[in-house]
């Protein structure tokens, strides 16, 4: 590990770095050139031009599998909105949250709030209050809004859609002529049906559909990458190739794609290697994939976390009914009250959905159907991940 350290403060110290500018390779880098995205680009700022002649733009909703560009577009298509706006000096501003960072409807309109220098206090206000202050501020200065909610989905799955319907209905006494029209940005596409019809109508009224991008888009986006962030030819082009091909198999991920190179890079220049090469390439995959199941693991609640750990101390296969008296037994001897088979059941559902255990279900003749449920996942960083939970640790010795 000393070496490693040494390694790297040399590289750094004599301009050895592989890196030119390793924030072009972080996730909120907006990079001048978007490829792929015309379409969806100039159809963006065709539906919300009209608020620079004031008129109110179309609520619109971007929806498409992860790392499909729907934030990097959107936050390009504002940012060239705002220039236009401070050049005619128009009353206009353009608000960007991300709900899951925000966390609740409440920290939403805080951060809408402070963006808009409204007055809303960190806690302490009802949710109408801190809409009203919001819509007071709107009111008294005359200011037209363009409002991001970008991964909407997770306050409407966490919570509810009444702040997308409060949201979509300014009250006119209060807010005069000015008015909010929203982005909304998902990539979940069920998450509709979690939307009341009317809010669905109103934010539904443009959609914006993000394809995955094939392989060789992966390709081309990464090249634009590797120009910028690191030096010339230390990355191998097949290393890009394989960044771009491991990304398309995961769904045509853009996210995954930058990810692997910087994580390549990191590895290579950790190594002191003066290439980034398929071989980085490949030990970055393995430790994304490890960091992936760990977080996954990390966040699951108390009871899908021993169910987890009964699949992961067994070395067979186990069933449902297997896993289930077990996990009942552990909830019996520590005093928990386990849920129902068939809560388990759904729990297992999700864990196979995470890629963190396997469960196909198969028919066991008169016994009717099972699943047979084993782990997939690395073990190590699932063990990590458990035991780094106090409560679940003292459940198990
Ligand atoms: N067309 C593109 N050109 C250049 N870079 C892109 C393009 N599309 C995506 N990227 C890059 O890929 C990464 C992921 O893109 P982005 O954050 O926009 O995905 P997303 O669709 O919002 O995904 P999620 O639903 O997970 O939030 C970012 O680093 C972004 O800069
Ligand atoms: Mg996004």
């Amino acid at each position: 590990m000393g070496n490693d350290i040494d390694t790297i403060f040399d590289h750094i110290l004599t301009g050895k770095s592989l890196f030119i500018d390793r924030d072009v390779l972080r996730n909120e880098y907006i990079p001048d050139h978007i490829l792929f995205r015309d379409d969806q680009i100039s159809q963006l700022a065709q539906i919300l031009a009209p608020v620079l002649m004031r008129s109110k733009p179309s609520n619109v909703f971007l929806y498409g599998k992860t790392g499909t560009g729907k934030t990097v577009v959107a936050r390009y298509v504002l940012k060239k909105l705002a220039e236009r706006t401070a050049q005619h000096e128009l009353n206009i501003e353009f608000v960007y949250t991300n709900t899951r960072i925000a966390s609740t409807p409440y920290h939403v309109l805080f951060e809408v709030g402070s963006q808009l220098g409204a007055q809303i206090p960190f806690t302490g206000l009802s949710m109408s209050g801190a809409m009203r202050r919001i819509f007071e501020r709107i009111g008294a200065s005359g200011t037209n809004i363009v409002l991001v909610l970008d991964e909407v989905d997770y306050l409407v799955k966490n919570f509810d859609d009444d702040l997308l319907y409060d949201l979509t209905r300014p009250n006119a006494d209060i807010v005069g002529s000015s008015f909010i029209s929203l982005v909304g940005i998902s990539n979940d596409l069920k998450f509709k049906e979690y939307l009341d019809p009317r809010v669905l109508s109103s934010l539904g009224e443009e959609e914006l559909v993000f394809p995955p991008y094939m392989v060789g888009e992966l390709e081309a986006i990464l090249s634009d990458r590797v120009r910028l962030a690191f030096r010339p030819n230390v990355v191998a082009d097949t290393a890009v190739k394989l960044c771009a091909s491991l990304a398309a198999m995961e769904h045509g991920d853009a996210r995954r794609a930058v990810d692997l190179l910087r994580v390549a890079g990191e590895l290579a220049e950790r190594e002191g290697s003066d290439q980034v090469t398929t071989d980085h390439v490949m030990k970055a995959a393995r430790s994304i994939e490890r960091d992936r199941v760990y977080e996954a693991a990390r966040s699951l609640p108390l009871h899908a976390k021993l169910v987890l750990a009964v699949v992961t101390s067994s070395n067979n296969e186990l069933n449902t009914g297997q896993v289930y008296s077990r996990y009942a037994e552990i909830c019996k001897t520590s005093g928990l009250t386990p849920l129902t088979q068939r809560r388990v059941s759904s729990i297992i559902s999700e864990l196979d959905v995470l890629g963190l255990v396997n469960a196909p279900v198969i028919s066991s003749g008169r016994f009717g159907r099972s699943k047979k449920i084993k782990l997939v996942a690395s073990k190590d960083s699932v063990i990590k991940a458990l035991r780094e939970d106090d409560v679940l640790t003292s459940l198990l010795s």
